[in-house]
């Protein structure tokens, strides 16, 4: 199995002094649907602003599908978001175009050929069940269909990874269900899901899902074992590796002990 999104010791500290993530760890597989779960303010969307390089990382590591974030020359930002598919917290649709217009505006953006994008809107509008909401406004719908509009619009280009920021939010239990179980249809089809969300219910309708859980920018206890885990078997495997190796000597100056006791 391979890694599809890796936090390295991931801290994120604005100008104001003020921590969003601290020091998080996590791994996430080609294929696999995860809830990254905290209350508001925990860091769950600036997880997201990550894996997207719309913003930078302070300190650690990340890597997206074999891309290392940090060091990705800024040409291929392109290249790296055209894998991942965006549902955002406050879903960002125009309320002076139709559901159609909206879901296809990134694909035109994109310059991608008028006749194959519309196609490509139209199956995607399909598979997602919104087909016959194409020329409604977004005032004409529910919670759960603009939901579900902002997930066709971020499923046109057949993503390797969807983000999907609280999409059940605003919702009640039942449309909650029906977003979660649409999710999980997605990622049956291959795409690798992480779903940020604070909502017990959400988490119960996929009870056997894996849970990332943030509180105040840093990863609860049992992620924390669990990465730690992960780790140790990576150093005993590099140990094997390495044991019948000659050690090298270190690379810096010695450090000076004396000052250890203070
Ligand atoms: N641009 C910013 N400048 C300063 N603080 C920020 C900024 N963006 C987010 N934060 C802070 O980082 C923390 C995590 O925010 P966020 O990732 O949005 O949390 P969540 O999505 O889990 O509600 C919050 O305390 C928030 O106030
Ligand atoms: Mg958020």
């Amino acid at each position: 199995m391979s890694s599809m999104v890796r936090l390295n010791n991931v801290s994120k500290k604005f100008p104001t002094g003020a921590f969003a993530l601290e020091d998080v760890s996590f791994d996430i597989e080609k294929g696999e649907f995860v809830f990254l779960v905290g209350p508001t303010g925990a860091g769950k969307t600036t997880v997201f602003k990550l894996i997207i390089r719309e913003t930078l990382p302070t300190t650690g590591e990340i890597v997206v599908d074999n891309l290392d974030i940090i060091k990705l020359a800024s040409g291929k930002i392109p290249h790296l978001r055209k894998k991942i598919g965006v549902v955002f917290q406050d879903l960002k649709l125009l309320m002076d175009r139709t559901i159609f217009e909206n879901i296809i505006l990134p694909l035109e953006i994109s310059g991608i050929e008028p006749v194959f994008a519309a196609k490509l809107v139209e199956e995607t509008m399909e598979k997602v069940g919104i087909a016959e909401h194409r020329d409604k406004f977004p005032i004409q719908l529910s919670g759960g269909e603009l939901q579900k509009v902002a997930i066709a619009r971020a499923l046109t280009l057949d993503p390797e990874i969807l983000l999907a920021d609280e999409p059940t939010g605003n919702l009640d239990q039942a449309t909650t269900m029906e977003i979660v179980k649409l999710l999980d249809e997605i990622n049956k089809k291959g795409t690798t899901v992480i779903m940020a969300t604070h909502n017990e219910d959400a988490i119960k309708t996929l009870s056997e899902k894996r849970v990332i859980i943030l509180k105040k920018g840093r990863l609860a206890d049992a992620n924390k074992k669990e990465a730690k885990a992960n780790v140790d078997n990576l150093e005993k495997k590099s140990d094997n590796i390495t044991k019948n190796k000659k050690k090298d000597s270190p690379a810096g100056p010695k450090e000076e002990k004396k000052d250890e006791d203070f």
